[in-house]
């Protein structure tokens, strides 16, 4: 699917961005290994959460539709051997996660992925997996294991993953003995808060998080709230635009996601929280954005890149837009997403006119430099249709997007928002 976008004037007006992506994914998760039923509200409804649910449902969790935006999940007693492979699609957080869910129980599973998830490295969760007893094959997908009989493990890992740390303690939950995880900065901890919230005992020492083995986790009522990483798109935009000013409701604000607000203070971009709230452990607040007088240079370096890493591709976009060069290092993870996010942002951005230098480890980028329309391939990667549709909508002449269609894996009416919120 082609989508093509054009310069607009500003953005003004509330939305509620979609519901969280990662959350979404652990809800239904945790609701098949929870000791009774759950509720979860207003999950997110694209595809790669979709494609968790499916996966849970085929390994014996039965859920049930209450309303168009709830669902009560029945956990199975027992996690039965799928009749198919697990399809995990374009899903990096599903094959990861449940990965480390499946290694912990008696049954042999297949998981395969779409041609971009095909491509992504998965020996730096077959390693802690390994170690505490799975048998596990592939570095890519499609993965076989065979699981059980786990021994907890005190890993530590290479890079600040949540997947990494989320799949390890996951497996930990079943396994023999305390699993504990150390890694270099403090990566999103959704996990830990959604095992707190379910009245899993879990130990943060620093860097290092814990779980015992063998604990109960209790059924839950979660109202999933909207996810930074897909309101990202907006709120940049409307930091560049003047006259801009656009409120997301409802908005994930865990400090171990938020590393944009760090930014936008950086380069200037006024915001407010209002309303602030928690919802199972996780604030929750409603943020105003406006529009930057000047845009100041940022970097993003160090702790600060696990806070944002997947915002990335549109402060990239931002950051053309800036008085000066801003750096963005240490984010190598950036290319193992689901494209090489370094390599076809500067790739396109220069193209459209940007001024980029690129590094293994992130970019330098030198603005303010003006932007014209060019024809993108996104890679079947949704951050970077949407980075180049925002691109697009601060550009001279028509910017086109093919693959436009992996915008459905998290943001499903992305366009129809844009066009909502559009001042042309
Ligand atoms: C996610 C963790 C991040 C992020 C991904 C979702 C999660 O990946 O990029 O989109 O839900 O745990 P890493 O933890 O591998 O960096």
């Amino acid at each position: 699917m082609n989508l093509s976008f054009t310069k607009l004037a500003a953005l003004q007006g509330e939305y509620r961005p979609p519901s969280d992506k990662s959350l979404t994914h652990r809800a239904y998760m945790f609701g098949a290994f929870a000791s009774t039923p759950s509720i979860v509200k207003n999950p997110l409804r694209g595809e790669d959460c979709e494609n968790t649910r499916n996966c849970m449902i085929q390994l014996g969790m039965r859920h049930e539709q209450l309303s168009p935006t709830e669902f009560r999940l029945i956990p199975a007693k027992e996690w039965s051997q799928p009749a198919s492979p697990l399809d995990c699609g374009n899903s990096g957080t599903t094959i990861r996660l449940l990965a480390g869910l499946v290694a912990s129980r008696p049954i042999e599973v297949t998981m395969i992925g779409d041609e971009s998830l095909s491509k992504r490295p998965m020996r730096r969760i077959a390693d802690p997996l390994r170690l505490m007893g799975a048998e596990f094959e592939g570095d890519t997908p499609p993965l076989r294991i065979r699981g059980g009989n786990l021994k907890g493990i005190d890993y530590v890992s290479p890079v600040a993953s949540g997947q990494i740390k989320s799949c390890t303690l996951l497996a930990g939950l079943l396994a023999e003995g305390t699993t504990s995880v150390t890694e270099p900065s403090l990566s999103r901890d959704h996990t830990e808060r959604m095992l707190s919230g379910v009245g899993v005992n879990v130990v943060r020492d620093g860097l290092k998080v814990s779980v015992a083995g063998g604990q109960t986790a209790s059924g839950f009522e979660f109202n999933v709230p909207g996810d930074i990483s897909s309101a990202a798109f907006f709120l940049v935009a409307a930091g560049m635009l003047s006259g801009s000013q656009i409120t997301a409701k409802d908005l994930g604000i865990n400090p171990t996601r938020s590393g944009l607000l760090d930014v936008f203070v950086q380069v200037g971009i006024p915001f407010e929280l209002t309303n602030t709230r928690n919802e199972v452990n996780e604030p929750v607040a409603d943020v105003v954005v406006g529009t930057a007088l000047i845009l100041r240079p940022f970097v993003i370096e160090g702790e600060l890149v696990p806070r944002l890493i997947d915002e990335i591709p549109v402060l990239a976009v931002l950051a053309t837009q800036c008085e000066g060069t801003s750096y963005i290092r240490d984010a190598k993870e950036m290319r193992i997403k689901e494209s090489d996010r370094i390599e076809v942002m500067a790739t396109n951005l220069r193209r459209m006119g940007a001024n980029i230098e690129t590094f293994e480890d992130g970019m330098a980028i030198t603005g303010p430099t003006p932007l014209t329309g060019i024809q993108v391939d996104s890679k079947l990667d949704h951050r970077i249709a949407m980075s180049f549709a925002i691109a697009g909508c601060i550009a001279d002449g028509v910017t086109e997007i093919s693959g436009a269609e992996s915008i459905r894996t998290s943001f499903p009416n992305f366009e129809q928002e844009l066009a909502r919120l559009a001042i042309q």
